[in-house]
């Protein structure tokens, strides 16, 4: 049977837009109406109603998702001479912050079924010098916090989550949100995330009221009052556009990333015994699919790759090259078999269509052609 051809993207922003279009345009029209861009309601709104949805006590709105990284290091103190433990197995910005912080990271291996961190790795990469700890949780699943927090309360040592691909997923436990367990949460409002800007956005969640007070300082300048500037900080606001977008999606969120799982479920369903692996999704924990990613063994990765972009199938590899291996890093003087589990599924992943509005037509399409593919 021959299928016609269609084109499908990895992610469709135009799909979600559709549906929020009149809110959004509103909204927008109220902050140009009103001419307070910068830190005003919108911003003071979402900051109350992003907490309130992670259960937290406090979420600071910044500019970004690094900035959310960069600033929750420096409200922690880190700096020159730290080391921070985190994974190579994640988007650049992760180790950029470090290295923003003037600190050292220290990358460690990953567990190759949930693509996060690796406790065993972590304990063994502790020093007197370690400061901080960001596990990743990549792809809307997850690290295993609950071990990982038991060991570094009992050195003493703060979790920074990075949830950056996380908004809504739940912890091991299946009750605390991604951003809620550690000593704070960064998190990511780039556009293609579960909760996306229209540009950029961040912020940074945590229960703990100087942690708190401080991060709103750093993300305004280090200001204490306008114009007085106790320390150093940032410019790095959240604007009040980005956070009236923010107000509306989050409102849909858990219907989205719902929509997600129902999709992630399904995926697995088509492609089970075709030869590709598929992930996870454990019951007690709320993987919310930021990216569906399957693993392609014995090398066939980029050749299905091709594949599918014939078929008109958008793909991603998240992401290709880890970070210990990148130009950038060549100063932390790592070699390529420092990080084999690493290494080895950056040539395995690749990540195929994935978002809310994906029809079923569109996911058989998609599994159609990986199943050929993979038959040959
Ligand atoms: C895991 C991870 N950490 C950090 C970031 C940085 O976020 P942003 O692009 O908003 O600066 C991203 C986003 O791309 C990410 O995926």
């Amino acid at each position: 049977m021959t299928v016609a051809s269609m084109e499908i993207p990895l992610v469709d922003l135009k799909a979600q837009y559709r549906a929020i279009k009149d809110e959004v345009r509103t909204a927008i029209d109220g902050v140009l109406e009103s001419m307070q861009l910068t830190i005003g309601p919108n911003v003071r709104a979402f900051d109350d109603e992003f907490a309130a949805y992670c259960g937290t006590k406090h979420s600071v709105g910044v500019g970004s998702g690094t900035d959310a990284l960069h600033l929750a290091l420096r409200a922690l103190g880190v700096g020159v001479g730290d080391e921070v433990i985190t994974v190579s197995f994640t988007f650049f910005a992760t180790v950029e912050a470090i290295l923003y912080a003037n600190a050292r990271p220290v990358m460690v291996d990953i567990d190759e079924r949930t693509f996060n961190v690796d406790l065993a790795a972590v304990e063994r990469a502790l020093t007197p010098k370690t400061k901080a700890i960001i596990p990743v949780h990549l792809y809307g699943r997850t690290a295993d916090l609950t071990p990982l927090l038991k060991l570094a309360d009992s050195s003493g040592i703060p979790v920074l989550e990075d949830a950056a691909q996380a908004h809504g997923a739940y912890q091991d436990d299946g009750k605390r949100k991604a951003g809620a367990s550690g000593r704070m949460g960064a998190f990511s409002f780039y556009c293609s995330k579960n909760l996306g800007a229209y540009g950029e956005g961040g912020s940074i969640t945590t229960d703990d009221d100087g942690l708190a007070a401080t991060l709103r300082s750093l993300r305004e300048h280090g200001q204490r009052t306008r114009y007085e500037h106790p320390i150093v900080g940032h410019n790095a606001r959240l604007d009040e556009i980005q956070a009236a977008v923010l107000r509306i999606k989050l409102r849909r969120l858990e219907q989205w990333n719902d929509a997600r799982r129902a999709r992630g479920a399904r995926y697995n369903e088509l492609l089970a015994g075709s030869g590709v692996i598929t992930p996870e999704l454990p019951a007690g924990k709320r993987h919310v699919m930021y990216a569906y990613v399957i693993r392609v063994p014995g090398g066939r990765r980029d050749a299905l790759r091709a594949h599918l972009a014939e078929k008109g199938i958008g793909t991603q590899i998240h992401y290709p090259i880890p970070i210990h291996l990148q130009e950038a890093a060549r100063s932390l003087g790592h070699k390529p078999g420092d990080l084999p589990v690493t290494e080895r599924l950056a040539g395995e992943v690749l990540s195929i269509p994935m978002y809310p509005e994906l029809t079923d037509v569109q996911q058989q399409y998609v599994a159609d052609h990986i199943r050929r593919f993979m038959a040959f």
